[in-house]
């Protein structure tokens, strides 16, 4: 047998969330079963353990968890993998687990020289950065304003806008300003006063494209006062939809495309430093709605992510 996190009903993850012995899984053709080093924990998480994303009670118990790294426990037939392998599952399902099956498609080898950490907290938030930043053709001429530059999602628009050559002024808390200074972009304050903040920022020049990943009124308002609502993409703003942005979530054809074709890269990108992933704390199975709790509070910045032991 073998622990994972699950929670019996939906709602406050202090409250539902609790250690389960699980069989550890078999693989089929083309599976691979996983003994997990590490998972990352993401907002998605929290959303659906708490029924922000719906509250089926034919989905219960949930078994959070989206991505994970860890060492090939068994592998089924028709897989490239064998046991020992160091890999990176995304995306993955029941990831906050001692062991996770996963299809072999979704299994990627650990490219020297990334942390488990690391690995286990980079793909989801890389993939849809990659997406937003594809979805709207960013160049090296482009004057990008991205809200929530010092998050999972934003920190990877920002670093891999800048890498194109692009201009970036991107919105945080103020502690966080020093970090988006390092990486080269300008950093603003979101909350009152954003529209004066960024005209300041922008110091003449004429923005060219919005990536938000924050969704709220405030970021939005601003943006469509800014740019053309065909500029604007966000991954967050369910309730602007009607505004004629475009909100990607890895569903459409094209934004699926954007995700698998980002994967290798962002592997090989961050084993190699050109991207980082800031680790802010581990936790153990014990403390599950703790980390729930960090992610959703003032949580420092940088991921946080479990280990099973
Ligand atoms: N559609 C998709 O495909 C997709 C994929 C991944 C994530 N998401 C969603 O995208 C969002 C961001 O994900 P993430 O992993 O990047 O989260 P994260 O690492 O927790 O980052 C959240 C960011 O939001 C900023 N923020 C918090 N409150 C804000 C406010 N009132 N105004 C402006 N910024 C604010 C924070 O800035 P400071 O820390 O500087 O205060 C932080 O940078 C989540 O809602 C997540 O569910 C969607």
């Amino acid at each position: 047998m073998a622990k994972k996190i699950i929670a019996a009903e939906y709602g406050d993850p202090v409250n539902v969330l609790e250690v389960a012995e699980a069989k550890i899984p078999i693989p089929g053709r083309k599976q691979v079963v996983v003994q997990v080093r590490a998972a990352g924990l993401n907002p998605y998480d929290v959303k659906v353990v708490s029924g922000a994303m719906g509250t089926d009670a034919s989905r219960l118990p949930i078994s959070p968890g989206a991505e994970a790294s860890g060492v090939v426990h068994l592998a089924g037939t028709d897989s490239e993998f064998v046991k020992g392998d160091e890999v990176v599952v995304y995306p993955a399902t029941a990831a906050f687990a001692e062991y996770v099956l996963a299809e072999a498609d979704n299994v990627h080898h650990l490219p020297r020289g990334l942390g488990f950490d690391e690995a286990a907290s980079l793909l989801l938030a890389g993939v849809t950065a990659v997406d937003a930043l594809a979805t709207l053709r960013i160049t090296g001429d482009d004057v990008v304003l991205v809200h929530g530059g010092a998050g999972a999602v934003g920190s990877i628009v920002v670093t891999e806008a800048l890498a194109g050559g692009a201009t970036v002024i991107a919105t945080a808390s103020p502690r966080n300003h020093d970090h988006l200074r390092e990486l080269g972009a300008v950093p603003v304050a979101y909350g009152e006063g954003l529209a004066d903040a960024v005209e300041e920022a922008r110091a003449g020049k004429r923005i060219t494209a919005v990536i938000d990943s924050v969704g709220t009124d405030e970021a939005i308002d601003v943006s469509l006062a800014l740019v053309a609502p065909h500029r604007i993409v966000s991954i967050a703003a369910w309730g602007r939809a009607d505004d004629g942005i475009t909100i990607i979530d890895g569903s459409s054809e094209r934004s699926r495309h954007h995700r698998r074709e980002a994967v290798e890269p962002l592997l090989a990108d961050a084993a190699s430093g050109r991207i980082a992933v800031e680790i802010a704390r581990n936790f153990g199975f014990d403390d599950a709605g703790e980390a729930f709790n960090e992610l959703v509070g003032a949580h420092p910045r940088g991921k946080l992510v479990f280990r099973p032991q």
